[in-house]
């Protein structure tokens, strides 16, 4: 991996932790994380032995707090513009990438921090976070991709009160209203996007990382085009050794050892 100057990334047992570390900004997304995050992603979609990410933030009070505000301040039109474009390409690139990608959120999830967040697949969050978008007291709306993934997530009535109010809601609201996956103690939290990650790692690659691709775009999709997509990654699942290992292990009763192989039959 490149070395960085505001992320760390570390890889052990096929599960790759990209933290981003700017603690006493409380990890603000400015130019230089945006940028950093598009390169370890690029270099994570190739790294074979990373098969999940986690993504965390440092310090023990904020995920992120947002897109840096400082940087934002002074900026003209046409520069909110290119900024908002940089953070929802990279933010895309999270979402599309090839493997699961969770969020483990242990403090503030605000404004762009919300967003990265949703970008991921799956949220578990510590029992102190807290989420919002609070763009609207700042005289901007939510620029990384909130307006749309967060009305997609939650619906567009919660998604239009947590905007419009710029409310910050705790973990057990964004757990009911859909937002986060799992709440579980702060000491807990990294144990628990681990945990998650060894299920996963348990299954077939393959089949993971198409699921999500079918969820992903079918989500965009009309229903039947949706279920043609998934029928086409269905059959193209028949395709690897993995479909065949774990079938052929559920026939002769014994776990299955999956290869992570495409092998043409
Ligand atoms: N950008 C830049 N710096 C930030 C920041 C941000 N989003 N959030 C926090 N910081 C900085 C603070 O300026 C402060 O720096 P200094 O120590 O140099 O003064 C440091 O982090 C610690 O923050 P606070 O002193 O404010 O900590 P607190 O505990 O009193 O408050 C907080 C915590 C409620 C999260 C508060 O920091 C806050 O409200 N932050 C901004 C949240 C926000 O509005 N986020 C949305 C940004 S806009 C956006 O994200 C647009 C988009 O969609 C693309």
């Amino acid at each position: 991996m490149s070395e960085f100057s505001t992320l760390l990334v570390t890889e052990e047992n096929g599960v790759a932790v990209v933290t981003i570390n700017r603690p006493k900004a409380l990890n603000a997304l400015n130019s230089t994380v945006l940028d950093e995050l598009s390169v370890a992603f690029d270099e994570l979609a190739v790294n074979d032995s990373a098969k999940v990410i986690i993504l965390i933030g440092s310090g023990d009070k904020a995920f992120v707090a947002g897109a840096d505000i400082t940087q934002m301040k002074d900026m003209n039109v046409i520069e909110g513009k290119l900024f908002a474009e940089k953070g929802q390409h990279v933010f895309t690139k999270i979402e599309q990438f090839p493997k699961p990608v969770i969020a483990a959120v242990h403090g503030f999830a605000l404004g762009g921090g919300c967003e990265i967040a949703m970008a991921c697949d799956i949220r578990v969050a510590s029992d102190a976070a807290k989420f919002g978008q609070p763009e609207v007291g700042l005289g901007i709306i939510p620029g990384f991709g909130g307006t749309q993934r967060l009305a997609r997530l939650v619906g567009r009535g919660m998604a239009k009160l947590l905007i419009y109010t710029a409310d910050i809601i705790d973990a057990p609201e964004a757990l009911r209203i859909g937002l986060v996956q799992k709440v579980v103690a702060p000491e807990a939290l990294l144990a628990e996007a681990q945990a998650i990650a060894k299920r996963i790692l348990k299954k077939s690659t393959i089949a993971v990382n198409l699921a999500k691709d079918a969820i992903n775009r079918g989500m965009e999709m009309d229903i039947p085009n949706a279920m043609q997509y998934e029928a086409y990654i269905f059959g193209t699942c028949f395709a690897s050794e993995d479909q065949t290992e774990g079938m052929t292990a559920f026939v002769e009763k014994r776990k299955p050892a999956f290869s992570g192989v495409f092998a043409k039959k």
